[in-house]
């Protein structure tokens, strides 16, 4: 006698931090984010070049994503959520204009500590007009929250991080912001101590990795360095991990899913000056699904991927669900980029996942 195979029906998930690109990458990545489960509300970082700085740019890139998504599956409710970045340059008015024009969040990056981040912060004091009308207009503020300063380590930048967000929250208490892609038990406790207006983001890559994947220290890792594990910020340590796993798990509502889904072409990874990002779009809910299932906590699962962050920011829950059957399959070693003379790699490649996204 057959069984049929387990299924969860979820929430149609949000995602409160990705990565797009631009050009013959975003051609290639659009298909993947739907064909991966995430159909509804996907937040675009602006930092594709030129970058996202104004709300004109932001409506031709949203309108950009669409028009992939729309070619992939006419039927599509993918909802690209606008971002604007803020600079040290960016006027008040800017922000206003952005606003009107129906982008919900401002993005800041720290100055020279990831992607395409040489036009970011450094001097937090300069962001300030743009803070003042955010606060004024409604924009949320998401915070790359690393400090840029040489002086403060790689591993302990973001813990550093919370000190500039402490003069920020005296500053502009209305301020309504994200810390986002939160690696730390530091920064799990300074979010949980702020109110209302704090939230966090949380990647899947770092619930599950520590600095042992990246740095070939685990047996999983077999000795060997691992790019694709390497991003910003970095995975920490064990108990940085627990903290996080701890939070997500116990239904903290300022906590939600952010992937920071970040592609980059093998040649880009795998080189002397690797580019951070993990790219973990494919893998992502199976592997939730599998860890909440694990913790026996698969009723917190929508509220984390559908629900904190839509109370968050303001949005109606989504009326749209997502299957996942529990049907093991293998996660290519690479993914061909179309058009780009290369490939990517995916989280967990080669690896099987015991849940898979029904089309
Ligand atoms: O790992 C990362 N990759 N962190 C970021 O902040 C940027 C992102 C990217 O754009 O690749
Ligand atoms: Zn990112």
């Amino acid at each position: 006698m057959t069984t049929e195979p387990r299924t969860i029906r979820l929430r149609a998930p949000d995602n409160w931090h990705a990565h797009f690109r631009d050009g013959p990458m975003l051609d290639f990545l659009v298909p993947v984010f739907l064909d991966s489960g995430w159909r509804r509300r996907i937040v675009a970082e602006p930092n594709i070049t030129p970058p996202v700085l104004t709300g004109d740019r932001a409506v031709w890139y949203r309108d950009a994503i669409l028009e992939r998504a729309r070619a992939h599956d006419p039927a599509t409710t993918v909802d690209p959520v606008m971002t604007i970045q803020i600079t040290e340059t960016t006027p008040g008015a800017t922000v206003r204009d952005a606003r009107s024009k129906g982008v919900g969040i401002g993005k800041v990056y720290p100055f020279m500590v990831t992607t395409h981040s040489g036009n970011g912060v450094q001097d937090y004091d300069k962001i300030y007009p743009a803070l003042e009308a955010a606060q004024d207009c409604g924009l949320i503020v998401q915070f790359h929250g690393e400090h840029p300063s040489d002086d403060i380590e790689g591993l302990n930048k973001e813990a550093g991080f919370t000190a500039i967000l402490d003069r920020i929250r005296a500053r502009f208490p209305k301020l309504k912001l994200t810390m986002e892609h939160i690696t730390s038990r530091a920064a799990v406790d300074w979010v949980k101590a702020q109110g209302d207006g704090v939230g966090a983001s949380v990647t899947v890559h770092h619930l599950f990795t520590t600095v042992d994947d990246v740095l070939g220290y685990s047996k999983a890792s077999g000795g060997l360095m691992r790019v694709h594990h390497g991003c910003k910020p970095q995975p920490k340590w064990r108990d940085d991990r627990a903290a996080l796993n701890e939070v997500v798990l116990s239904g903290h509502p300022r906590f939600f899913y952010g992937g920071d889904d970040a592609a980059h072409l093998r040649r880009r990874k795998e080189a002397e000056g690797s580019a951070c990002g993990v790219w973990n779009t494919m893998a992502a809910l199976p592997l939730l699904v599998d860890l909440f299932d694990r913790e026996g906590q698969l009723d917190r699962l929508d509220p984390f991927l559908s629900e904190h962050g839509a109370r968050f920011y303001g949005y109606d829950l989504n009326a749209e669900s997502v299957t996942l059957v529990e049907e093991p399959w293998v996660v290519p070693a690479e993914v061909e980029a179309t058009g780009m003379g290369d490939s990517v790699v995916p989280m967990c490649a080669g690896e099987t996942l015991k849940w898979r996204v029904r089309a």
